[in-house]
C-alpha cells in the first residue's frame, strides 16, 4: 500500500502541476495519514512510535520543545494550542536555525520534537545533533522513511501523506497538523476530565476528509476571480490570532514563495502596535474570521482595517453579517472544530498562491532560488 502511495505521487496524472495534484491530493492524503492508527468507533488512537513507556517518558518530562523550520514550523505552531489544552507540561517552539545561534539550555529531561517533511533539512538536523548533545529525549515527525531526522530520533512517526513533489509545501502541512493532532490525542488518553474535548476532535477528524473535499470545490472558484483581482499586488498581508496565527502564517509563506510578492502574516493582535500604519485603499488584506472562541477579535481587527479605508477579504466558516458588511470579499470554508480549522482554512491560500504564480508564469513546482530539502545552513 505504502509502495502504491509512492508510485502513484510519482506521477502528476491530470494535473498541470505537482503542486496544483498535491492540493487536491488532501482529502485522501489526511485520510492515509490517519489509517489504521485512529478507531472512530473505539475512539482510540495507536501510533507506532508512541509505545506505553514512549508516552510515560514525555508526560513525566519537564518540557516539549518544538525545532523546525519553514512551513513544518507553522505546523508546529498550529498545533500548539492543542497540546497546550491537553497536556499538562509547557509547550515551547523554536526556529531551528534561532535555535542555533542562541545555543539555549537543554535538559535531559525535556523532548524535542523535530518536525520535518524531508527528514534532511540541515538547520533542524543541527538542532537535533544539539540536543543528543544534551541528553535530552528526541522525537521525529517526518514524511521520509529513513531520513537522517527519523533515524537519529529516539523514536516519532512518519506522515504517510505520500510523496511530495512541489517545493511549496501542501499536503505535508496538512498531514503534520492531523498526525500531530493524533499524537497529542494518544498522549492526553488517560485523562477523563479531557475525554468529550478528545472526542470532539476525534469526530472532526473522522469528517476531515470530506471536509477538504467540500472545501476544495468551494473556494475554486473564489480564489481563480481573487487571483485576477490580486495579479498587480505589491505586498499582501494576511491576518490571523489564536488558532489562526499559523494559517496567516503559513498562507503569507505560500504566497511569497510562489508569487514572489512581499507578503507579511501578522498576529491581529499586533496590529495596533505598528502594522496598522500599513493599511491603505491599494493594500491587499486577507483575515481569518472562521468561527472559534476568538472571532470577535477577529471581528474588530476587520473593522480596524475598513476604518483605514482597507478593502478585507475575509476567509469566514459561517455567515456573520458583521463581517461580510466589513469585507470588501468573503471566501467561506466548511466549519470544523476549532483546533483543526486552520487545515481547513489554509487550503483556499495554498489554491490562491498555486493561481497567481500561475498568472505570473512562475515556475510552480521549482519556484526561484528554493529547494524542496534545505540540506545546506
Ligand atoms: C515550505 O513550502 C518550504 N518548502 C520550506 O519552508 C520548508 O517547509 C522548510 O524548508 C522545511 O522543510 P522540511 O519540512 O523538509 O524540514
Amino acid at each position: 500500500n505504502q509502495l502504491e502511495i509512492a508510485v502513484e505521487s510519482l506521477s502528476k496524472g491530470p494535473y498541470a502541476h505537482f503542486m496544483l495534484k498535491e492540493i487536491y491530493e488532501q482529502s485522501e492524503s489526511v485520510m492515509n495519514s490517519m489509517r489504521g492508527r485512529l478507531n472512530f468507533q473505539t475512539k482510540s488512537v495507536m501510533l507506532g512510535g508512541l509505545s506505553e513507556e514512549n508516552v510515560y517518558t514525555i508526560n513525566s518530562s519537564r518540557r516539549i520543545l518544538f525545532i523546525s523550520c519553514g512551513t513544518s514550523l507553522n505546523a508546529c505552531l498550529a498545533v500548539r494550542p492543542t497540546f497546550d489544552e491537553l497536556l499538562n507540561l509547557p509547550i515551547a517552539m523554536e526556529n531551528a536555525s534561532d535555535f542555533l545561534d542562541r545555543q539555549p539550555h537543554v535538559f535531559r529531561d525535556d523532548v524535542c520534537v523535530f518536525v520535518s517533511q524531508s527528514g534532511e533539512t540541515a538547520d533542524t538536523l543541527r538542532a537535533l545533533e544539539y540536543c543528543q548533545k544534551k541528553g535530552a529525549t528526541l522525537v521525529g515527525f517526518t514524511n521520509t522513511v529513513g531520513s537522517s531526522i527519523s533515524r537519529l530520533t529516539h523514536f516519532g512517526s512518519h506522515l504517510n501523506c505520500g510523496v511530495e513533489v512541489g517545493v511549496a509545501s501542501t499536503k505535508a502541512f496538512t498531514s503534520q497538523i492531523v498526525v500531530m493532532m493524533l499524537a497529542v490525542l494518544r498522549l492526553s488518553d488517560d485523562s477523563r476530565r479531557l475525554a468529550p474535548r478528545r472526542h470532539e476532535i476525534m469526530d472532526a477528524l473522522s469528517r476531515l476528509s470530506a471536509d477538504v473535499a467540500e472545501c476544495l470545490r468551494m473556494v475554486a472558484p473564489k480564489v481563480k476571480a481573487l487571483a485576477q483581482r490580486l495579479l498587480d499586488a505589491k505586498s499582501v498581508l494576511v491576518l490571523g490570532r489564536g488558532y489562526q496565527f499559523a494559517s496567516c502564517l503559513e498562507a503569507a509563506l505560500k504566497i511569497k514563495e510562489l508569487t514572489y510578492v512581499h507578503t507579511e502574516g501578522i498576529n491581529s493582535g499586533e496590529l495596533k502596535h505598528g502594522p496598522l500604519a500599513l493599511i491603505d485603499e491599494n493594500i491587499p488584506v486577507i483575515i481569518f474570521c472562521t468561527k472559534d472562541a476568538h472571532i470577535d477579535r477577529a471581528r474588530s481587527a476587520i473593522q480596524q482595517v475598513r476604518a483605514r479605508k482597507g478593502k478585507p477579504i475575509a476567509i469566514i466558516s459561517e455567515r456573520d453579517e458583521e463581517v461580510e458588511a466589513a469585507a470588501d470579499d468573503i471566501i467561506q470554508v466548511p466549519q470544523t472544530v476549532d483546533c483543526l480549522q486552520a487545515l481547513i482554512n489554509i487550503i483556499p491560500m495554498q489554491m490562491l498562491a498555486y493561481e497567481l504564480a500561475v498568472l505570473r508564469g512562475n515556475n510552480v513546482d521549482c519556484p526561484r532560488n528554493l529547494a524542496k530539502s534545505v540540506t545546506t545552513q
